[in-house]
């Protein structure tokens, strides 16, 4: 084929690329030390004088055309792919964002505030790692009582002894100690025990202290709180029960059940099978506690109770094993 006819070919072919990755494909065919035109070049050797300068300067001139359309189409099909990309399809239909959703816990706490703050109870925060003193000592739970082992304790490795806070029960001595009553608070807040799990004890869960104070506060006034409590968390009247009991911070003492939702009270995994479930450890303030807290147990008296959240999801919901909550599990988390 004659130098005209390649060039020809060549023009077409460039003109024809649709992207880069073809008009490369082009440039070596006919311009690279390999390609048509550079192996007329490499052939000049072989010529008479009078041809290779005719040839010669023909095949040069022919590369150079070549070339420069070469570049202008490398520029106009980059500019059409720049273009491509950046073109906004304003019918698309958008992109669904994902929304996330509050965990039940959360739903249940956010609540458990509103109704609280409706009866005029304040919400305070205090420490998960707590020392000694405020998480026993202050709560009248003197070292080598055997009441310590009522909470499984989770201690860490420290030169003076710092425990993860078993209860949210400290954080009464650290108000009381910087507010004077009448006063009434909760405490949402996480706790850890050292404890074997079954389907309603976890190691770390979830309480909600509670503390009213003032001249004359009774058991009378905590019962009525707890029931219009239940009432509203529930949005019906619940059934509940008053047991006696112990604890070293409050005296007298007393649990507080609620039939068991999860079964309507005929006996389920999660009230073993009592058809009860245990939400709140409850008492008067005992007067080492107000002592302790810098206050005249003379002058004050008031209840105080440690709610468990996470059996008030499992009522509110129907979850018969407390663990589902920690668990991640989706098909179980995505329901909420
Ligand atoms: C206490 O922790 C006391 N601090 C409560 C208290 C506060 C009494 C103020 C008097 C005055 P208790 O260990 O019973 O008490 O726990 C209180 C509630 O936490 C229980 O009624 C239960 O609802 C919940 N709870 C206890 N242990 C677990 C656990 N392992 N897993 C899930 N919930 C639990």
């Amino acid at each position: 084929m004659d130098l005209e006819n390649i060039q020809r070919e060549a023009q077409k072919a460039i003109k024809n690329s649709s992207n880069l990755e073809e008009l490369n494909k082009v440039f070596s065919k006919y311009c690279s030390k390999r390609g048509k035109i550079g192996l007329i070049l490499k052939s000049l050797k072989k010529l008479s004088k009078g041809e290779r300068i005719k040839i010669g300067k023909q095949a040069n001139e022919a590369k150079n055309l070549l070339k420069s359309e070469f570049n202008k189409r490398t520029r106009q099909l980059s500019k059409e792919a720049v273009n491509k990309e950046e073109s906004i399809d304003v019918t698309a239909p958008g992109k669904k964002v994902f929304l996330g959703h509050l965990h039940p816990l959360t739903l249940v706490r956010r609540e458990v505030e509103d109704i609280f703050q409706k009866l005029g109870f304040s919400i305070i925060e205090g420490p998960e790692i707590e020392s000694e003193w405020y998480n026993f000592d202050a709560l009248n739970i003197p070292k080598d009582h055997p009441a310590r082992d009522l909470w499984d304790t989770l201690w860490l490795k420290t030169e003076k002894p710092l425990l993860l806070r078993t209860h949210t029960s400290p954080v009464q001595i650290r108000y009381m100690e910087k507010n004077q009553p009448p006063l009434r608070i909760i405490v949402p807040g996480r706790v850890f025990r050292h404890e074997a799990t079954d389907s309603s004890h976890d190691i770390q869960f979830y309480q909600i202290e509670g503390l009213m104070v003032d001249k004359d506060v009774s058991s009378a006034n905590f019962k009525a709180v707890i029931q219009e409590f239940f009432n509203q968390f529930f949005k019906r009247e619940i059934k509940m029960r008053l047991r006696p009991s112990y604890f070293p911070f409050t005296e007298p003492s007393f649990e507080i059940d609620m039939a068991c939702l999860a079964c309507n009270g005929k006996g389920c995994s999660a009230c073993s099978k009592t058809g009860w479930m245990e939400i709140i450890g409850a008492g008067m303030v005992h007067p080492n506690v107000f002592k302790n807290s810098g206050l005249n147990p003379k002058n004050w008296q008031g209840f105080a109770f440690g709610m468990g959240l996470d059996r008030l999801a499992m009522m509110k919901y129907k979850i018969d094993d407390i663990r589902l909550l920690y668990s991640g599990d989706l098909r179980f988390i995505n329901q909420f």
